[in-house]
């Protein structure tokens, strides 16, 4: 009786068209590397081809950069901790909007633009750091090398774009990727800038130094 319930119940879920289809898998619909042919954008096809292969590259440097200032967000030590776990994390929430706005540009353009982690790490051109934690020095310079990369590779194909009558690739290089990264190194390069905290270095402006002059 038991058994029969069970297979009449079986039965009836077999018939209802909400029945989610699990593990499918398939053949690609677009491969990667490739542009749809046609769109109403007025842009060739070679363009198109061109700027999302080289978007991609800037892509997987800004998704480094973006991993770069969380694992830098996370491991930072010593006395500046504090400002830098809030500057790092500041600069990590604008590169991510930046992943977004250079993915969503390729993917308009009728390309693929890459996502995940291993794909990221083969095409970058930044530097791998040391699974392990690192002083604030080292860390902000190679917060710095990772936007040298990225601000020269976005001129270079800023100026590319132009050239290509691409003015929608070559605004958002500049209005949103050269005009951030820039303003980023200018907050990070200034905690390089070896200045005393208390006393100055030199000891010629203490009030003493002052009396005795
Ligand atoms: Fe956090």
């Amino acid at each position: 009786m038991a058994k029969n319930s069970i297979a009449n119940h079986s039965s009836k879920s077999a018939k209802t068209s909400a029945q989610p289809h699990f593990h499918q898998r398939g053949n690609e619909i677009q491969p990667f590397g490739t542009v749809t042919s046609m769109t109403p954008l007025q842009l060739e096809e070679a363009v198109r081809l061109e700027m999302t292969e080289q978007l991609n590259l800037l892509l997987a440097d800004t998704m480094t950069l973006r991993d770069l200032y969380k694992k830098s967000h996370w491991q930072v030590a010593g006395p500046t901790f504090y400002q830098l776990h809030l500057l790092f994390d500041k600069h990590f929430e604008e590169q991510s909007e930046l992943v977004d706005t250079i993915a969503e540009r390729i993917q308009l353009l009728g390309g693929i633009a890459i996502a995940m982690a291993h794909d990221v790490a083969e095409a970058t051109r930044i530097e791998r750091p040391p699974k392990g934690r690192e002083a604030v020095p080292v860390q902000l310079s190679r917060l710095l090398d990772a936007h040298q990369v990225i601000i020269e590779n976005v001129r270079e194909l800023a100026e590319r774009a132009d050239k290509l009558g691409d003015d929608g690739t070559n605004d958002m290089l500049v209005s949103d990727l050269l005009r951030t990264n820039e303003l980023q190194v200018w907050f990070v390069s200034e905690h390089l800038v070896d200045e005393p905290t208390v006393r100055d270095a030199e000891g010629e402006n203490t009030p003493a130094a002052r009396k005795s002059a």
